[in-house]
């Protein structure tokens, strides 16, 4: 039997071990939202001229971590849904909601899970970022679920790291070097670290870690694929964390950015996409394109649209009978997929051994031949 391992399971212990100090930090300033009623995350406050009115919308946000930004979407009218495969994680967006007096729910559960415990079509916004793609091996897995969630008409917002941001070398503090993929591949980035992004005097000991990049034509191609609109581009000189600490610096609006030269780097963007209300030719070709689907046994690098250059498909509408049935597809595939990825999991035997105790990686290191296997 091949022995692989749960890159799921190793993130996840390392998320849960941050919970604690993340919502003990300054910088996720959680008690304040109880203080004031009126109080708002930055990255909700930075989003907010370009999410519009978002009073009276069924959303959910997925990886919502602590749900600080969860709760701010509830604070703006939005009916809330947080998701997130954290426990811990989950508690505290739960405990800091019921503080808050903010309208919003949190489940606990894998991102590419969402359909199957959300439910397909019931969602008018999937809000989504800031850290969060980068823990996803595959960006065509993601949009299908994006697609799903959402009913036809229904959008999603997502501000998120910028790729040629998460493929520089962050142990520099002089110079910005291209140190990792820019577009996604089957393995990993594994990395080993004790600190996390936020100000803590605390060291953890579920310090590894497995991350995945996706190239910007391999995420709007994903969403094109999947029938989604884009309705909204921008790329932005910053990000809401201090990302290349030594070489970023914090302005007056709260974001971090090259102390010199700024206009250097793509440091973030956002995106909004719309899920087709009419797709009239794209239903045959979409139909095309889930016959072609790759099997659980394919590679998801094979699965994004984009893979060997970044081809972008535009988003044709058809009608919404069509979407629907569409839907069900794209959902009953991300299910299959998923099961049988989890079914896998299951009579697999975790190699503690060499993923933990004595052996340290160094950021960036490779993962052991055996991890591809279980996105192989
Ligand atoms: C950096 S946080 C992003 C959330 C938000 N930007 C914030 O700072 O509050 C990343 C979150 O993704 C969650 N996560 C990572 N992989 C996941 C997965 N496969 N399914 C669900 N949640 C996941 C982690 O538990 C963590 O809470």
């Amino acid at each position: 039997m091949r022995v692989v391992p749960d890159y799921s399971a190793i993130n996840r212990a390392n998320w849960d071990e941050r919970v604690p100090a993340h919502v003990a930090s300054r910088d996720y300033a959680v008690e304040r939202f109880a203080r004031d009623p009126s109080f708002l995350s930055g990255v909700v406050s930075f989003d907010r001229p370009r999410l519009g009115d978002v009073r009276g919308l069924r959303g959910v946000h997925l990886q919502c971590h602590i749900g600080t930004d969860t709760v701010s979407l509830a604070r703006l009218g939005a009916r809330m849904t947080g998701l997130d495969f954290s426990g811990p994680a989950v508690a505290a967006a739960r405990k800091l909601a019921a503080a808050a007096g903010a309208d919003a729910d949190f489940v606990e559960a894998d991102v590419y899970e969402a359909p199957v415990v959300l439910g397909s079509g019931e969602f008018d916004l999937v809000y989504t970022g800031v850290g969060a793609l980068c823990w996803l091996p595959s960006v065509g897995r993601w949009a299908a679920v994006v697609a799903s969630l959402l009913r036809p008409g229904g959008r999603l917002f997502i501000r998120e790291g910028h790729p040629m941001l998460w493929a520089l070398d962050d142990a520099l503090s002089d110079e910005l070097v291209v140190a990792y993929p820019y577009f996604e591949q089957v393995r990993p980035v594994v990395y080993d670290s004790e600190l996390t992004y936020v100000e803590t005097d605390v060291r953890f000991s579920a310090t590894r870690a497995a991350v995945w990049n996706h190239g910007l034509g391999e995420i709007i191609g994903a969403l094109f694929a999947e029938g989604m609109r884009i309705t909204a581009f921008e790329e932005h000189d910053s990000v809401p964390w201090n990302a290349l600490p030594g070489q970023m610096e914090r302005g007056s609006d709260g974001e971090w950015r090259l102390a010199e030269q700024p206009s250097r780097l793509a440091a973030s963007y956002t995106l909004q996409a719309e899920k087709a209300v009419r797709t009239g030719q794209a239903a045959s070709s979409r139909t095309g394109r889930a016959a072609r689907r790759p099997g659980p046994g394919s590679s998801p690098a094979r699965e994004s649209p984009s893979k060997g250059g970044s081809r972008l498909h535009g988003g044709e509408s058809s009608g919404r009978r069509v979407v629907r049935a569409s839907s069900r597809r794209t959902f009953a595939a991300v299910t299959k997929t998923f099961r049988s990825r989890h079914d896998r999991r299951e009579s697999i035997t975790f190699p503690h051994a060499e993923l933990g105790g004595a052996h340290h990686s160094r950021v960036g290191e490779r993962l052991p031949e055996c991890w591809s296997g279980l996105m192989a």
